[in-house]
């Protein structure tokens, strides 16, 4: 039996992550440690959460106490670590808390785990989940390599960018095996609706305004979310020891572009007139220090693991808008509470 602990397996891209392994290893314990913030919901596990191998367990990374008891009852033998704080425009408003669990959080489970395993790391294997943000913007032209200058801008990459310089610290310091990937903007199911694609189909659901920050030329490189967990598999269990693989998914949109490919399909899918949607959109004032664009080239990760993305970005967004209709009790339940106040402080 192998123990692997998933950190964030009750968020987003978590959610998928800790399907993808329990499903594909049924000879793997997996172990999912989230605090469940207002991103966690177990929800969104409701499919696997009876799986044999499967465990769930609810407490904070940066709780050292907690997670050094946690790591020497279980004796993990691989992490997967994307619990975080996630959303850019939160961490405009509140750096500390990114910087408490995105860095802090980082060091204890990077400790926890030297504490385990530094007389003996063979077969042991530390996989940092991060973004493309720590690259900063790109201007026109150009792609992110893995060996782009580390520039961010906002306090959400900041502390991602921290976070990856502890990791490398550790495996540079200790010998820790470690794996990092930096990931460009996913999208699908379970995505929580504080995010651009998420929360225009909500609003469009809800026939409320469609929020555009600036002059929505900026640009994003989407990559549907279950790709980005096979990539994660993948570069889990074969990608080399203190190596950077950066994943994306060849598919740059202006953000304006997506608004108004999401309103038309939403259109269809809702038997409204043509253009109804595209009426919502409004322009509102810019974020702070927005990155003008990201694009990553996965050309390593397709190279020498053979991955690439296996849903074109018409057939992720038909199934992503196809979830949500389908999900509307989940929608509902995660946008009532403190899911208003939110809104309400961000948007008027
Ligand atoms: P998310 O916000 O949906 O989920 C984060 C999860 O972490 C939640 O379940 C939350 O409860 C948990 N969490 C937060 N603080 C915690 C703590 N102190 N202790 C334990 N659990 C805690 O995030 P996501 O979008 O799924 O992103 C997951 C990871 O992937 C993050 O590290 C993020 O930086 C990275 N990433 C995200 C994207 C993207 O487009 N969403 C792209 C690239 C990389
Ligand atoms: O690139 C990877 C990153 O992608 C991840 O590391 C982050 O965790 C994830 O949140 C995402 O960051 P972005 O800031 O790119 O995603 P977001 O969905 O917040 O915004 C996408 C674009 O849409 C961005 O240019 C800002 C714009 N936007 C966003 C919102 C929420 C709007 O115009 N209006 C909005 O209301």
């Amino acid at each position: 039996m192998i123990n692997i602990l998933i950190t964030g397996g009750a968020g987003f891209i978590g959610s998928h992550v800790v399907r993808q392994f329990v499903i594909k290893y049924p000879d793997y314990r997996i172990f999912n440690l989230d605090v469940l913030t207002y991103a966690g919901n177990l929800e969104n596990l409701k499919d696997i959460e009876d799986a044999l191998n499967y465990t769930f367990i609810k407490g904070d990374i940066t709780d050292e106490k907690f997670v050094n008891a946690l790591f020497k009852e279980h004796k993990f033998d691989g992490v997967i670590h994307l619990a975080a704080e996630s959303h850019v425009d939160r961490s405009i408003k509140d750096p500390l808390a990114f910087a408490k669990t995105n860095i802090l959080g980082t060091m204890v489970l990077l400790n926890a785990f030297k504490n385990l395993w530094q007389e003996n790391w063979i077969g042991k294997r530390f996989y940092h989940v991060s973004t493309d943000e720590v690259y900063g913007s790109l201007g026109k032209a150009g792609l992110f390599t893995e060996t782009t200058a580390y520039d961010p801008n906002s306090p959400y990459s900041a502390s991602k960018a921290s976070s990856d310089h502890f990791v490398r610290a550790y495996g540079e310091t200790y010998g820790m095996p470690y794996v990092i990937s930096n990931c460009s903007n996913n999208y699908g199911p379970n995505h929580f609706p504080e995010k651009l694609i998420p929360l225009f189909i909500n609003n469009i659901i809800n026939n409320k305004a469609l929020p555009v920050y600036g002059d929505g030329l900026f640009t994003r490189d989407w990559l549907y979310v279950k790709d980005h967990a096979i990539a994660i598999d993948l570069a889990f269990h074969e990608g080399k020891d203190s190596e950077t693989y950066n994943i994306g998914g060849f598919n740059e949109w202006t953000n304006i572009d997506l608004v108004k490919l999401l309103c038309g399909l939403m259109d269809a899918k809702l038997q409204r007139p043509a253009g109804t949607s595209e009426k919502l959109i409004t322009y509102v004032k810019d974020r702070p220090g927005h990155d003008l664009r990201y694009a990553i080239d996965a050309s390593k990760i397709n190279k020498e693991l053979g991955w690439s993305p296996s849903v074109t970005f018409e057939e992720g967004l038909e199934k992503t808008i196809d979830w949500y209709l389908n999900n509307k009790t989940w929608l509902v339940n995660v946008t009532s509470g403190n899911y208003q106040e939110y809104y309400k402080s961000q948007y008027n």
